[in-house]
């Protein structure tokens, strides 16, 4: 069975001077909130990294306080749970992983943490001599954005779709996964004026499983770019130097 190329997308952090779109980050994370995080655990990301999403301290302590966690052993032995702060990591939607499978036809949601940097769908022949050098950043939130968006398709005649799973040709492990297809059209209200459409909350919810996976790609492009100047203002002055010292030599 072929398993269907991603599209490429757009993102406004590609290339090496792309940087991250914060209200589009913004707007991934709710659907992440209100959408995947039903079965979908980011137990990477602590809740202080959502500042670099745009929030201030006290906009993060709000958030953090909406989710609970599991903490202790208090001076009597017993676990116990309360109310987030910053410093603690999303917690799970479910007490274990068999817990997890149990609830979903025996295949565990995986952590989305680092979903974005861990999947990637070569592009056959000549695209991927490219993909490796243009595309490496992309592919990831491409795949993502492809297998959101790739449900509701009739599966090609005879395939045979095994119980309790989805038809989906973007699927990189098999014609069918045990996740249903999670997003709809109007299911997440954005106050920007953002469309609310099954691509739109795909786009963006990619863009943030893109942050959470590489969420200082920022500094990283703007100090690459300072170490090349640097490097090549240095090569003119060695050079110059260089003529210099040997002028006389004959
Ligand atoms: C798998 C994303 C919502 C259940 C996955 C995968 C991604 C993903 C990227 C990995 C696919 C792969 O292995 O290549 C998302 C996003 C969501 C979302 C961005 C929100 C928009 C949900 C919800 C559920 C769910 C709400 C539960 C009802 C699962 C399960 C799998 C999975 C069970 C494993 C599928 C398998 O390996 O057969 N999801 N998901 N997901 N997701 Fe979600």
């Amino acid at each position: 069975f072929p398993i269907h190329k991603p599209e490429y997308e757009s993102w406004s952090f590609a290339g090496p001077f792309g940087t991250y779109d914060k209200a589009q980050l913004q707007r991934g994370f709710k659907v992440y909130r209100e959408v995947c995080s039903a079965c979908h655990s980011m137990n990477y990301v602590p809740f202080r990294a959502l500042e670099g999403l745009g929030y201030s301290e006290g906009q993060v302590k709000t958030i953090a306080a909406e989710y609970e966690v599991q903490d202790g052993p208090n001076a009597d032995g017993d676990m116990f749970t309360r109310k987030a702060i910053p410093s603690d990591y999303f917690p799970s939607p479910y007490a274990n992983p068999e817990a997890a499978a149990a609830s979903n036809n025996g295949a565990a949601p995986p952590d989305l943490s680092l979903i974005a940097k861990a999947r990637a769908v070569e592009r056959g022949f000549p695209n991927f001599v490219f993909d490796i050098f243009t595309q490496y950043a992309e592919m990831g939130p491409d795949y993502i954005h492809a297998l959101l968006t790739g449900y509701d398709q009739t599966p090609p005649q005879g395939m045979e779709i095994a119980e309790g799973t989805h038809y989906n040709p973007y699927f990189i492990a098999g014609k069918s996964l045990a996740m249903p297809k999670p997003l709809s059209d109007g299911q997440v209200t954005y106050d920007d004026g953002s469309p609310g459409t099954v691509d739109q909350y795909s786009r963006d919810v990619s863009a943030f499983l893109m942050w959470a996976a590489e969420p200082h790609m920022d500094d990283r492009k703007r100090m690459g770019f300072r170490v090349i100047l640097f490097l090549l203002v240095m090569t003119g002055l060695v050079w110059a130097t260089k003529r210099r010292i040997w002028a006389d030599v004959p």
